[in-house]
């Protein structure tokens, strides 16, 4: 049985989802934890209200980003965790504590990295005039959104799409592809050799 801690700073859909997958699909796991950096995150009320521990560790309250870091390991750790789920959790992480989770932790972003990482990326998509947009789950490195790709969804950009209309019609797939890409981590079907995820065909139906 696998510890997953996961990690938000408000909404927490993608949270949600992955609650609701492991609940309906028994995965071999438990979610040892809800933690965000945001004591009025409303994600943080879905978790108590499905009985899952929360914990707020409130980046304000630290004088660098070292030091809030160090008490959000400290955080997390106390799970015992096996595996690490940025879920919309907006903070830039240092690399000390990058490297202490190294091959067990996860983001989703929302484009098709490498392209258009950082903030803004559905603006950003429009402002490039690519005709695909999507979203991305990946192991998370010291480089700010890079790090191997697990899954990928993809989205047509059609004509007259907004911001709005495009984060509403790729949140819909971020909700398909991370509980995905954290079972098959669950399932022990991912491994990365030379910076590349391979995914294990499973042989049961
Ligand atoms: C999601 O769209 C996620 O891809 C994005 O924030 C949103 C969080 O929504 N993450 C990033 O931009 C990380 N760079 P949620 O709180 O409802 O899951």
């Amino acid at each position: 049985m696998k510890n997953i801690v996961i990690l938000i700073s408000g909404r927490g859909s993608n949270m949600e989802a992955i609650v609701r997958a492991r609940a309906a699909q028994q995965w071999p796991a438990r979610i040892a934890a809800v933690i965000s950096n945001k004591p009025d995150a409303a994600g943080l009320s879905f978790a108590q209200a499905h009985g899952i521990p929360t914990a707020v560790v409130d980046h304000k309250a630290y004088a660098s980003r070292e030091a809030f870091d160090a008490a959000l390991q400290d955080t997390i750790d106390g799970y015992q965790p096996d595996l690490v789920v940025l879920a919309g959790f907006m903070r830039i992480l240092t690399c000390g504590f990058v490297e202490h989770y190294a091959g067990r932790m996860l983001n989703i972003h929302p484009s098709l990295l490498p392209l258009f990482p950082g903030l803004h990326t559905h603006r950003q998509a429009l402002a490039a005039g690519v005709s695909e947009h999507g979203a991305t789950v990946h192991f998370v490195t010291a480089e700010l959104d890079h790090g191997p790709s697990v899954l990928q969804a993809r989205i047509p950009v059609l004509p007259g799409d907004t911001e709005e209309s495009l984060a509403t019609r790729l949140l819909a797939e971020e909700h398909v592809i991370y509980p995905q890409a954290v079972r098959l981590f669950v399932e022990d079907r991912i491994s990365i050799a030379n910076g590349e995820v391979r995914i294990a065909e499973t042989t049961s139906i």
